[in-house]
């Protein structure tokens, strides 16, 4: 049986977007139940529907707390089925209560290499430290915002002339390779959490660094 994925949104879409593509192929291990999405005029909310997967809109404004509105974001997972929660642009922090209910089945993609360039506006803090190297970081979800231990990383180049916008197309592109990748790997039970880190066991030496020399 595939693995059931929810994946919740608050935008564009592309890496969930990505994530149904992936799922389209027949020996692809994994299923997404649903998206949920905070956002009712979020664009992969349409994408989704298009797509003919079940979508939930649950605006975070509706609720007294953050606890109440992750727990109804909970609800909506488990009368899915959701055995893996994929955020992809998901634009909300969660009260801690979510990470524990999820532990070790909540994962996030990040466009920096963490730990470096944690937060918002990741791709002008790494422009503004003038580092050579960036890319996006798969790691799985705790209380602490983008601190999780990694799965998987891809690096690209960071080149002259680059904007904030150019190097973020440019690791977008990786993110959409390392997501479906990372998302097999689990459905296929191959992610092992030690401690801060983790194992992907089965998988070539070097697998879990995906590297892109593309301008
Ligand atoms: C991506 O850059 C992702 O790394 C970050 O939010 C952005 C979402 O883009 N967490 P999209 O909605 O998947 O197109």
């Amino acid at each position: 049986m595939p693995a059931r994925l929810g994946i919740l949104i608050s935008g564009r879409g592309s890496n969930m977007a990505a994530l149904i593509r992936a799922a389209q192929a027949p020996d692809y291990p994994a299923e997404i139940a649903c998206v949920v999405s905070n956002v009712a005029s979020a664009a992969g909310v349409a994408i989704a529907r298009e797509a003919g997967i079940a979508t939930a809109v649950i605006p975070h404004k509706d609720f007294a707390d953050r606890e109440s509105f992750d727990r109804a974001v909970s609800t909506e997972l488990d009368r899915q089925g959701v055995e893996l929660v994929v955020l992809a642009g998901f634009l909300r922090i969660f009260s801690p209560w979510f990470p524990g209910r999820w532990r070790d089945r909540l994962i996030n993609i990040h466009p920096s290499l963490l730990p470096a360039f944690k937060g918002l506006h990741v791709q002008q803090q790494a422009l503004d430290a003038g580092v050579r190297l960036s890319g996006c970081t798969v790691h799985l979800v705790t209380p602490d915002l983008d601190a999780g231990p990694i799965i998987a990383q891809a690096a690209v180049p960071v080149l002259a002339g680059d904007t904030a916008d150019t190097l973020a197309a440019r690791i977008l592109r990786q993110e959409h390779r390392l997501y479906p990748l990372v998302v097999r790997w689990f459905a296929e039970g191959r992610i092992r959490i030690e401690g801060g880190t983790v194992e992907v066991a089965g998988v070539a030496p070097g697998a879990t660094l995906l590297f892109s020399t593309e301008p």
